[in-house]
């Protein structure tokens, strides 16, 4: 094995005293040639362990849910208003706590949360329910198979944050995202980076060949290790380690794939859908140079995020290029993300940060900041804001807590680049 040459014999001396790198062939996942087996053993994983475990009073800010409210996305990626109500927002794989969030962001909408694990849902509707939420459809089932729950194009936006890379078949499971979204419509899609999880999978194989099944051991062994060994700088790094679902999903989980960036690109353009911005944490907002950024990351084996990005259908691009032409040219009207609207009288007097969710620091609210904010509660002219309050605005704009919508429909076919 080509993980354990040199001075170790066997993986259990690596997993105690190692520090130094295993080559990446052997931090790669086995491809899985039976789908449905896999399909069996990833099911049963999650309802052995629920993810994430979190205490059912687990509370969430309301305000730092604004950057997955339906109405803000839309504008952004449309300049369109969306009535909430006519919203549609799928959870793929929504696991045991995200329907809660996304339930406090769009309380109007309804959302549909379907998940292979009957624990996993499970634990979400009381999460949801015990917050007083009830605008969530918990729904069993393989997200490769949904147009036959839902039919083709029925969302506006799917989240499917740390799914993917867990369906053996994941070029049919983002070409179902492609069929379940609408024109105009965007997929949140979070994947594990191969470069940023390489100590995690090759702790991962290490103990899969030591046949160590479960998350005692793990902790006995963990105990154990040399401190600065790969295994325990694993741990340590890992939040979700300190609970035993979160670390059986970083070690125990069946199939856990890695991608490099370009084999991303290339298979959500085999789905034929597009990435619209990356979001993970210190990634740019041009998405041309943050693809270059993470491709030199990744040469000089230092990338240490995931990849988190919007993606859209690509036959969508021409209605994107229209708003942005749009956007440029002509009048458009800015409002308060509704998630702000409503816990804007709750922020204190002193300045605060909501939680970055778009891959940068928030801009603070303070006083001024928060009375700026409240004139528009509703919309308000672009060309009608003073020069002095401009510089704010656009900082408010990029952090999404204020959008900006067309000052009339956009004429989608009049503006596709030569
Ligand atoms: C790591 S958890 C992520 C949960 C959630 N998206 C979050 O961000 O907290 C992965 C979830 O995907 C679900 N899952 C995996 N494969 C699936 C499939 N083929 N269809 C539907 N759900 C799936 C699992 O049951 C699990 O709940």
């Amino acid at each position: 094995m080509v993980g354990f040459a040199g001075p170790y014999r066997n993986g259990l001396q690596w997993l105690l005293h190692g520090a130094e790198e295993l080559t990446l062939s052997f931090t790669q996942e086995t491809p899985m040639r039976n789908i449905s087996a896999a399909l069996t053993l990833v099911k049963a994983h999650y309802e052995k362990y629920v993810y994430p475990d979190f205490p059912r009073l687990a509370s969430v800010r309301g305000c730092d849910t604004y950057a997955l409210n339906l109405e803000a996305l839309w504008a952004r990626f449309n300049g369109e208003r969306l009535d909430p109500h006519e919203g549609r927002i799928l959870l793929a794989g929504c696991g045991s706590f995200s329907p809660y969030p996304t339930a406090v962001a769009n309380w109007k909408t309804p959302i549909t949360a379907l998940d292979l694990s009957a624990a996993n849902l499970d634990r979400a509707r009381q999460h949801t329910w015990l917050r007083l939420h009830f605008n969530v459809d918990f729904i069993g089932g393989d997200l490769t198979r949904a147009t036959e729950q839902f039919g083709e194009q029925a969302f506006h936006f799917i989240d499917c944050y740390g799914v993917i890379h867990h369906i053996p078949d994941d070029l049919a499971a983002l070409r179902t995202l492609h069929a379940l979204l609408k024109p105009g419509a965007f997929a949140r899609i979070m994947v594990y980076s191969r470069c940023a999880r390489r100590s995690i999978q090759a702790v991962r194989r290490a103990l899969r060949l030591l046949e160590i099944q479960n998350v005692r051991e793990i902790r006995t062994l963990c105990r154990k290790a040399r401190p600065g060994s790969r295994f325990r700088e694993c741990v340590d790094a890992a939040p979700e380690a300190a609970f035993d679902s979160g670390l059986a999903d970083l070690f125990l989980h069946p199939y856990a794939k890695t991608y490099l960036l370009m084999e991303l690109l290339a298979k959500l353009d085999q789905a034929n859908l597009e990435p619209l911005g990356f979001i993970h944490p210190s990634a740019l907002p041009d998405l041309d140079t943050e693809i270059a950024r993470l491709r030199n990351l990744e040469i000089a084996r230092t990338l240490t995020t995931n990849f988190i990005l919007f993606a859209g259908r690509k036959e969508d691009a021409p209605r994107r290029w229209a708003w942005k032409s749009f956007k440029a040219e002509q009048e458009t009207w800015i409002s308060l993300n509704p998630v702000i609207k409503k816990f804007l009288p709750f922020l204190p007097l002193i300045p605060m940060k909501l939680a970055p969710r778009l891959g940068f620091a928030n801009p603070p609210i303070d006083l001024s900041g928060k009375r700026l904010l409240a004139r528009f509660k509703t919309p308000v002219a672009k060309s009608a804001i003073e020069p002095g309050h401009l510089k704010t605005v656009e900082k408010y704009l990029h952090a999404l807590f204020l959008i900006e919508t067309a000052s009339e429909p956009i004429a989608w076919n009049a503006s596709i680049p030569l």
